[in-house]
């Protein structure tokens, strides 16, 4: 089954605008694990569930080609719309089945998104495709954030720990098996050489306004808005003044300090 939670063009848009581009610590672990498994030439990587091409954008500049491949046509057409990277090309079409020659690509990647696929045919397609000694680079991170402003933090982060407290119940349990930072996946990866990074903490800045429109973003909040639009667009109002009140600011664009933790997964074929 193909979860199609992200379909909508407001939700794309939104994605365009919020989603979290990969910390350049992260893309240097990855880029080392290939240097280290593989080795140049690095010709084609793919990033599958791309969304609308943070992670792509990211990547591209390391290869000849990058192909950026998600199920939703309205997030690969945000995607295009980006100007400036002439090695992307973005697809619409599944993890599960992927349109590449055996053995051909030197890097698959996904942020954010293998907790949605279906892990058997995913990683025999992935087995498939990949060239010998290519590998795999599954990121994401778990909702739990913390926010810091001058002294304020506790208060900051128990207004959040009620937003997810409220979302929770809305939480598909494909987003429950990313907060376990792809565990099982990892389990059924069929390569010997495989290693899970389970911590990778990150800290930005962040506007007020972009922490509640990344909250805006996620699955469990879009599925909120479409069983109860008045109450998740009255979450998202009250939560605002509440961050901004504890801050003891009144404009939704002071920077606050976001801290979030990565993880990854990387694995690499055999010969
Ligand atoms: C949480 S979003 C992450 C998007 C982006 N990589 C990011 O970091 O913001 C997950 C994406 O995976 C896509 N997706 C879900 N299941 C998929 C599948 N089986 N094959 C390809 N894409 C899929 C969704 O359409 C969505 O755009």
């Amino acid at each position: 089954m193909t979860y199609r939670l992200f379909e909508e063009k407001h939700h794309a848009s939104l994605y365009q605008k919020y989603r979290l581009t990969p910390p350049n610590e992260v893309k240097e672990l990855v880029l080392k694990y290939l240097d280290k498994k593989k080795g140049p030439p690095y010709e084609l990587a793919v990033d599958l569930g791309c969304g609308t091409g943070q992670n792509s954008r990211l990547f591209a500049p390391h290869f000849q080609n990058l192909v950026g491949i998600d199920v939703s046509m309205q997030q690969v057409q945000e995607a295009r719309m980006v100007p400036g990277f002439d090695n992307i090309t973005y697809r619409t079409g599944t993890a599960e089945e992927l349109a590449f020659p055996d053995g051909s690509v030197d890097l698959l990647t996904a942020a954010s998104a293998a907790h949605w696929f279906d892990v058997e045919r995913f990683l025999l397609e992935a087995s498939r495709v990949l060239k010998p000694h290519g590998c795999m680079a599954l990121l994401g991170y778990t909702e739990n954030f913390s926010l810091h402003y001058g002294s304020c933090g506790d208060g900051l982060n128990s207004i959040y720990a009620e937003v997810l407290e409220t979302l929770r119940p809305y939480m598909s349990t494909r987003v429950t098996g990313a907060s376990s930072k792809l565990e099982s996946l990892f389990e059924a990866i069929p390569f010997p050489d495989k290693e899970r990074i389970e911590c990778i903490p990150v800290k930005m800045q962040m506007s007020v306004d972009a922490v509640l429109g990344f909250v805006e973003t996620f699955s469990m909040y879009q599925t909120y808005l479409k069983t109860e639009p008045q109450a998740a667009t009255a979450l998202l109002q009250s939560t605002k003044m509440r961050l901004l009140q504890e801050m003891g600011v009144s404009s939704g664009e002071t920077e606050l300090e976001f801290t979030t933790n990565y993880y990854c997964v990387l694995a690499c074929k055999p010969q």
